[in-house]
């Protein structure tokens, strides 16, 4: 099952999956993308079969909705990629009144694998792999203005959603230790995607030449996340960070467990978790 399938990273890792015969489960918020995405992957590997769900990760009952569906519909989940995110150049809230990147990269992704989790654990050997980023090196946690409030910045903004993605990864192969089950997550590489669109305008040129020269494709990135959701390579592995199929050291901040735990229980209140 793979979040953010409808496009970029997601999308091409879900093509690699179903080449390797997959059942494959894909989300998307859009439903012509989402349609399109299925389409092309039923194309690719007639073989393999295709299911989809809409879900906006910026509206949480939309997410609650999602996983209701999912339990109801299959009686295991084997990988749960946790994928969909982006970048808001002005500060926005959601629905449910939280700061847009950290609702839509963080709390939707979390909500759902909580929802998930005994369903996975009950599936034996699954993997939960969420995109995160090296920009989670920059990321800052501020429990104080956790939606930044007070001086928003894009980047300040996405680096503390991809913190928090880095953190729920470490924090949750902890709890899953003994249960069969990893956790892990990963950067993709600077990849020429769409995410880029909600870049600030002054930057879209230098963005646009970097797309072109500099950054790999969404194939090259999607690779990482196949290698996490079904590499024979990182079987039992758990808790790392990845960046080109190898394991990093995240930042000092993102190790520190008594921050990490005060992440799990602020997004437990945030979601509505007793
Ligand atoms: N590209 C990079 O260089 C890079 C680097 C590090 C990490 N990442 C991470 O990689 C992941 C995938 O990004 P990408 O680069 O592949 O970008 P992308 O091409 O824009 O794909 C993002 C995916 O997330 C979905 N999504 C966005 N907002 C959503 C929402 N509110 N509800 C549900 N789905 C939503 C998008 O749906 P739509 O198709 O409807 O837009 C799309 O399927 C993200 O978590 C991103 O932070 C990317």
């Amino acid at each position: 099952m793979i979040t953010g399938a409808s496009d970029g990273i997601g999308l091409e890792a879900a093509s690699q999956l179903a080449a390797q015969g997959h059942h494959l489960v894909l989300v998307g918020r859009n439903p012509a993308k989402v349609a399109r995405a299925v389409e092309r992957l039923r194309t690719e590997s007639p073989d393999a079969v295709v299911e989809s769900f809409v879900c906006d990760y910026a509206v949480l009952d939309d997410v609650r909705r999602l996983a209701a569906d999912l339990l109801a519909a299959y009686p295991r989940i084997d990988v749960l990629v946790n994928n969909a995110g982006g970048v808001f150049d002005k500060r926005t809230t959601t629905a449910d009144g939280y700061e847009s990147t950290f609702a839509v990269n963080h709390l939707a992704g979390f909500l759902l694998t909580e929802l998930l989790l005994d369903r996975i654990i009950a599936s034996g050997r699954a993997r939960i792999v969420t995109t995160a980023s090296v920009g989670h090196s920059r990321g800052t946690m501020d429990f104080d203005d956790l939606g930044l409030e007070r001086g928003y910045q894009i980047m300040r903004a996405y680096s503390r959603s991809k913190l928090a993605n880095v953190m729920y990864t470490r924090m949750l192969a902890a709890r899953l230790g003994g249960t069969g089950v990893t956790a892990t997550c990963l950067h993709p590489g600077a990849v020429a995607t769409n995410i880029w669109a909600g870049a600030p305008a002054i930057a879209k040129p230098v963005l646009g030449v970097a797309k072109r020269f500099l950054m790999i494709t969404p194939e090259q990135g999607g690779a990482t996340l196949t290698y996490l959701a079904t590499g024979p390579e990182v079987d039992g592995l758990s808790g790392g960070y990845y960046e080109k199929n190898k394991l990093k050291e995240p930042s000092a901040l993102a190790q520190d467990e008594v921050v990490g735990q005060r992440l799990i229980e602020t997004s437990r209140t945030l979601v509505g978790l007793t």
